[in-house]
């Protein structure tokens, strides 16, 4: 038997002990000194009533308490006090119970509202009973307003409403996202309990797009090397079908010879375009004078234009003192990029002028200002998208692939620049590549 049961029995005993000793006065006084027995009944009667008088008032103390719990019991003393305290200890730890079990709940719908996963629960009729944030997003859905309704009378996709009703649930939907929104959302169904449902949606617009890209960028690449490769077959076959004179031969070869250098510049520009890509940001700590580079600038534009344009390479006074980081063959290529279609798309005899400006909050401009054919503004936004070229046949006929923009932007932004493309048709255009501040030093 522990300690508290004999407490408790020992109080009993003290009650019964107390009845008893009153019920002996009783009998003492009634017997003892000869007055009538009925008066020691009475006096033994009136003892134990008066306890149970104690015990009712005290019981329907602490009853009075048990009704409302939440103020602090009362002192009662006796087996009533210890009742009331045990009674109270049993209520304040499942109090504390319930907290922590609350604040666990709340802890878990905090993480589900953090994710960017939607969520739905869905009843056994396909009632909604809970949304999370992300999930009123994706299907545009009111949190409260639209719990108990039947999830296809919200959600009207064909495609989601048949994956919803077929019940095979082991990939995941597609669906384009409700609203008349632009992207795309992947929703799984999983099940649980007695047909209860969880239903799970991922906003993919981006994944797509990416996919979209990738299936692009293989049709275009293989566009780009069918062409000259049609154009060589078919050069081939009159070589090997047709006797030619050697003037002809001649003719028919350096146009093979044309096709097959576009090839090669393709497939280097690919591979400069992925090795750029895949490659880490560049370090801050390889200086390049910006005097070196504008002499091979220099060099490779003159050599390109072969006097046919006017061309001027200026540096200001503190750009011939000055240096600046990252990889210094990205650097070229992408500057070499912006002359080269200056020479490209600029007629006989109109002016280029390339120069290098400082900036005063400290980083430095490249210019390439053209007087050429000039950009339609509508193409400016879209000129740095891979293959993207004004006039595809002039392009063409240049040599162009349609890369050299990308791979300029993506050198700049990899260096902490940007890019930016003014021009007027019939005109002329100005290509500006920015050089941040934190990679420029004077020497
Ligand atoms: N200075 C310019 N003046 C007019 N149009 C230009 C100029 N620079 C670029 N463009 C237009 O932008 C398009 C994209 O240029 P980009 O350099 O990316 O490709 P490309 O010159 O056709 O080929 P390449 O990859 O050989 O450079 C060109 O096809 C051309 O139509
Ligand atoms: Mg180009």
């Amino acid at each position: 038997m522990d300690t508290t049961n004999s407490w408790l029995l020992s109080r009993v005993g003290a009650r019964l002990l107390v009845a008893c000793a009153g019920g002996a006065i009783g009998w003492w006084v009634g017997d003892g000194i000869g007055r009538p027995i009925s008066l020691s009944f009475g006096l033994a009667i009136a003892s134990v009533a008066t306890l149970a008088i104690f015990d009712t008032l005290k019981g329907h103390q602490l009853l009075d308490w048990l009704r409302t719990p939440d103020v602090s019991p009362p002192r009662l003393p006796g087996i009533w006090g210890e009742v009331a305290h045990r009674v109270h200890r049993v209520i304040r730890l499942r109090e504390e119970r319930i907290q922590q079990e609350r604040a666990r709940l709340g802890q878990f719908l905090s993480a589900i509202e953090a994710s960017p996963v939607g969520v739905l629960l869905l009843d056994a009729g396909d009632h909604i009973t809970w949304i999370s944030p992300a999930g009123a997003d994706h299907f545009g859905l009111d949190p409260q307003r639209d719990l108990q309704q039947r999830v296809t009378n919200l959600i009207r996709q064909p495609a989601f409403v048949q994956y919803l009703q077929a019940g095979d649930y082991r990939d995941p939907v597609k669906c384009l996202m409700p609203r008349g929104g632009q992207g795309y959302l992947s929703i799984q169904v999983r099940v649980y309990g007695e047909g209860l449902k969880l239903l799970l949606s991922q906003d993919i617009t981006e994944r797509e797009r990416a996919d979209n890209m990738r299936r692009d960028f293989v049709a275009n690449v293989s566009h780009e090397i069918r062409t000259p490769l049609t154009v060589l077959n078919g050069f081939i076959e009159t070589l090997g079908s047709l006797p030619l004179t050697e003037v002809e031969q001649k003719r028919v070869i350096g146009l093979m010879a044309q096709q097959a250098d576009r090839m090669r510049s393709l497939v280097s520009d690919l591979l400069t375009l992925a090795q750029i890509e895949g490659s880490p940001r560049p370090s801050s700590d390889k200086w390049i004078k910006v005097a070196d580079l504008m002499g091979r600038i220099e060099t490779d534009g003159l050599a390109l234009s072969r006097g046919r344009h006017p061309m001027s390479f200026l540096i200001d006074a503190q750009g011939k003192s000055m240096q600046i980081a990252g990889i210094e063959g990205e650097w070229l290529s992408a500057m070499g990029n912006l002359v080269s279609n200056a020479i490209r798309y600029t007629p006989e005899g109109k002016r280029i002028d390339i120069k290098w400006t400082s900036l005063s909050e400290g980083g430095v401009e490249f210019s390439v200002i053209d007087g050429g054919i000039g950009i339609p503004a509508e193409h400016i936004p879209r000129l740095t998208e891979r293959f993207y070229r004004v006039d595809g046949s002039r392009s063409r006929d240049t040599g162009g692939t349609g890369l050299g923009l990308s791979i300029v932007k993506h050198v700049v932004q990899r260096h902490g620049g940007d890019l930016r493309i003014t021009s007027e048709p019939g005109k002329g255009s100005t290509f500006t590549l920015t050089v941040p501040s934190a990679r420029v030093r004077l020497l």
